[in-house]
């Protein structure tokens, strides 16, 4: 790495050449304002209000582009400089319309602040009058042209970021303004709703319909935890306030998502109209009645006293937390000698004995195959990290007998019994990836053992948590045969109502453990109320192995707890007694992974 001095503002700096002037004074923690700079995307240089001066040079330069080298001097604040901020800012507040009090984003706008910091206390110029249009049409998020700064983030995003390349620039000067496709209302668009442009835009031209006018930044809370809506387990911040959730924000510091969301983890949480279990259910003369949990967990306890372990069978969702697993398996395996326990969700096969890649390593492949998954639809971030290999030459083959996602990116779409014919292509290839889920068949696992040396992989479990479920053992299948009691962990997971009741003896006491009104809980004779993502703390493990926390942002609804924390009673009332922390949870969890 070759390295150059420079001087900014007097100060001597040692830095890496080639790096922007931008980057080398915020490490040296000087402060430059940008704004149609973003850490994330690609630097442009089209807002100028990252201007510098630079010795040498005859114009002011766009710092976010200008890169650095040896004896370089800068100055990033002098009266030149200044005022041509002051003059970009003076015809930024000119054009369109910036009337901050009528504003969504009053209040956490980046262009609004810059205002304050420069005293952009009036127009200079006279405000340009035309009304462009407000785009409402797309669900989750509105685009109100007028407050558009054209500074491109958005369309950078989802070029650069989610690989959709919906957003793109349309007409000429004065009158440009972002579109959708060809020029397209937002609502019929190629849009995926991944909520990525929103996140980035610097100002009030795009933002989330359900928490717009709820709260500008200084009023609410902001909390880091993990998506548990698919097996990526993207990092992301809860935006609260007053004890409600307003919104969700991709975490730029999150290693496996790196700010990105997609519409399951940003949007759908908050737009779930299910019914939610407030109370504990005890079904008394075939009607449900509320008690407490003091009263649901000793009734449970003493079914289970008066049952053989071989008459209990033990069912766990995919949204359950590493530490409600951890306990089924010491509470209800170990302890009890259960061994009728299964999971909702079917697991991939194990079919390689090195160690899994993880997703940043697909960036790293000339070749990637997607085999009897689909992350476009089930663990859509996965997919933008797909596509955007794509986009810089990857070849992608996509090798399932069903419709897949990522059909239309794929330069050789297959079906299983041919998948010989791509493992020629692999062969050829210098960095082969391989993802593959629980639709592979016998045939395609034969086929790629042939890559066991040359091929990274990584598989792609469907549900949420089943990689620490099976690290944990629970997937050894569950019999419903002569069952007289049955334990559900379903939590936040939809149940379909399909053959979960297949073969279970019409008497049976089934337990469910859920946080949502179904065709389960209709059937349960005794319910227990689940805290949702945003109301517990506890532990998730991703499809990499990645062992990542949900903290609690509100308090759960009612009375429902976590999910762990209504296990460690039952245990405690079982006179078990089984601890649970994060910490001691993850390290087991960790252990059976390897
Ligand atoms: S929501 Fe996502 S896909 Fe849709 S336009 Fe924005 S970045 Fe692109
Ligand atoms: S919508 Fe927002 S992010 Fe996109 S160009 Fe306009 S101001 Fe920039
Ligand atoms: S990819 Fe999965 S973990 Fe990431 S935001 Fe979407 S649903 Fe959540
Ligand atoms: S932030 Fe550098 S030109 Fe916009």
């Amino acid at each position: 790495m070759t390295m150059a001095n420079i001087i900014i503002n007097g100060q001597k700096i040692s830095t890496k050449a080639g790096i922007t002037v931008l980057q080398a004074a915020r490490e040296a923690g000087i402060d430059i304002p940008t704004l149609c700079d973003h850490p994330a995307l690609s630097a442009v240089g089209a807002c100028r209000m990252c201007i510098v001066e630079i010795k040498g040079q005859r114009a002011l330069q766009t710092s976010c582009t200008f890169p650095v080298t040896d004896g370089m001097e800068i100055q990033t604040d002098s009266k030149m400089v200044v005022d041509a901020r002051k003059l970009v800012l003076d015809m930024i507040f000119s054009e369109r319309n910036h009337f901050c009090p009528y504003c969504e984003m009053s209040g956490s706008c980046e262009l609004q602040d810059l205002g304050y910091r420069y005293h952009v206390d009036h127009w200079v110029f006279s405000t340009y009058t035309k009304a462009f249009p407000l785009d409402a049409t797309h669900k989750y998020y509105l685009m109100e042209h007028n407050r558009c700064v054209l500074c491109g983030r958005c369309i950078r995003a989802c070029d650069e970021l989610v690989a959709n390349h919906t957003l793109g620039l349309g007409q000429r000067g004065s009158e440009s303004m972002v579109r959708a496709d060809a020029n397209i209302s937002l609502g019929e668009s190629s849009c995926i709703s991944c909520g990525t442009c929103t996140q980035v835009c610097p100002t009030g031209a795009l933002f989330y319909k359900r928490s717009a006018f709820m709260g500008k930044d200084s009023l609410t809370t902001k909390v880091k935890s993990t998506c548990n809506q698919c097996g990526i387990g993207c990092g992301t911040e809860v935006v609260t306030r007053g004890g409600n959730v307003l919104c969700v924000l991709g975490d730029w510091d999150a290693p496996v998502n790196k700010g990105l969301l997609c519409k399951m983890g940003r949007f759908e949480p908050l737009y779930d109209s299910r019914q939610r279990l407030t109370a504990p259910l005890l079904r008394t003369k075939g009607k449900f009645k509320e008690i407490n949990w003091e009263e649901a967990i000793q009734t449970l306890a003493k079914q289970i006293n008066t049952v053989k372990a071989s008459e209990i069978g033990v069912l766990a969702g995919s949204y359950s937390s590493n530490e409600a697993l951890y306990l089924i398996k010491k509470l209800f395996n170990e302890k009890l000698k259960i061994s009728n326990i299964g999971l909702t969700n079917t697991v991939a096969p194990r079919i390689f004995d090195k160690v899994q890649g993880t997703l940043e390593d697909i960036a790293k492949s000339d070749v990637i195959f997607v085999v009897g998954c689909d992350p476009l639809n089930d663990q859509p971030v996965a997919s933008f990290i797909i596509k955007r290999a794509v986009d810089k030459g990857a070849r992608l083959i996509v090798v399932d007998d069903k419709k897949n996602g990522l059909a239309p990116f794929a330069f050789m779409n297959i079906d299983m019994a041919d998948i010989n014919k791509a493992i020629e292509v692999a062969k050829r290839a210098n960095n082969p990836f391989i993802l593959y889920g629980a639709g592979i068949t016998k045939t395609a696992i034969a086929q790629i053992k042939k890559l066991k040396e040359k091929a990274n992989y990584i598989i792609v479990d469907s549900g949420v948590n089943t990689k620490a479920a099976a690290a944990l053992g629970l997937n050894n299948g569950y019999d419903p045969a002569g069952l007289k009691i049955l334990y559900v962990l379903m939590g936040e997971q939809n149940y379909e109502g399909d053959d979960l009741f297949k073969g279970i003896p019409k008497n049976a006491f089934i337990v469910a453990q859920a946080s949502y009104l179904s065709p389960l809980t209709e059937r349960a004779d005794l319910v227990l109320p689940a805290a949702i993502w945003s109301e517990q703390n506890s532990s998730l493990t991703n499809i990499e192995g990645r062992i990542q926390n949900i903290n609690k942002a509100v308090e759960p609804l009612g009375e429902a707890k976590p999910d762990w924390e209504a296990l460690q009673l039952l245990s405690a009332e079982l006179g078990k007694n089984i601890a649970v922390s994060i910490d001691k949870v993850s390290t087991e969890v960790m252990k059976s992974l390897k």
